[in-house]
């Protein structure tokens, strides 16, 4: 019978029968296996995904160890600015003011606390986000009118968002050059028992505290001064 195998004619050259290409005769590719200049998708794709996570890795990684190296090194200047004579700040007080911060800066507005037998002053910038705090002399504490943070006397937090106490600053009463008086046990705190009568008080840098009223270097505004927490700011 013409067209079978037998008689020696391939089927697709039977008469009548399809001639054309093929699926089963797929067109030869180059795999490019033997070509290390050749990228594949694949190899693409592998490429972008490293290169953005080392970006994102870096940009997580970066902040937390800039801060964590310079948590313990970071601060302000030692300075110290003369407030006036000891007098002027009587017992059983707390008076705003404005104090010079040096270098070109803005001066600060500070609550200068005369109680309990030292002296304190309390930076009047909230540790949320920085919103200048009211003192109030009916409850000896400080209030936040932007999204109600209040602090207690010593400027610890007792409501609302603030991360961490009132900032503070160093205090020291003078006679001339020299000291009088000593360091109170409260960070910056100063007691000037037996100061004479041209005694001054002094202020000096700020630093930030923790709710035990450990100090530490200066933080920003929303700044966490311990935990994780603070390896995440300003994010
Ligand atoms: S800035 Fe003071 S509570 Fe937000």
């Amino acid at each position: 019978m013409a067209g079978t195998q037998d008689d020696g004619v391939p089927p697709n050259e039977q008469a009548g029968a399809y001639s054309g290409p093929r699926a089963v005769d797929p067109e030869p590719h180059d795999t490019h296996e033997n070509d290390p200049d050749y990228i594949t998708r694949t190899r693409f794709l592998s490429g972008v995904a490293v290169a953005g996570g080392a970006v994102l890795t870096g940009a997580i990684a970066v902040p937390i160890v800039g801060f964590a190296v310079t948590d313990a090194v970071k601060g302000e200047d030692e300075h110290w600015v003369d407030i006036g004579p000891l007098s002027d700040f009587p017992k059983d007080k707390t008076q705003s003011l404005a104090v010079s911060a040096g270098g070109g800066l803005p001066d600060r507005r500070v609550f200068l606390r005369y109680r309990d037998g030292v002296l304190m002053a309390i930076w009047n910038r909230c540790a949320h986000l920085g919103c200048p705090v009211t003192y109030s002399e009916g409850g000896d504490n400080y209030s936040c009118p932007c999204h109600g943070g209040a602090y207690n006397s010593l400027g610890q937090v007792t409501a609302g968002p603030p991360p961490r106490p009132l900032d503070r600053f160093d205090v020291k009463v003078v006679s001339g050059k020299k000291e009088v008086g000593k360091r109170g046990t409260l960070a910056g705190t100063w007691d000037p028992t037996g100061a004479p009568p041209d005694a001054r008080v002094l202020v000096g840098k700020a630093f930030s505290i923790d709710e035990k009223q450990r100090p530490y270097r200066i933080h920003g505004p929303g700044e966490e001064v311990e935990g994780i927490l603070k390896y995440l700011y300003p994010f």
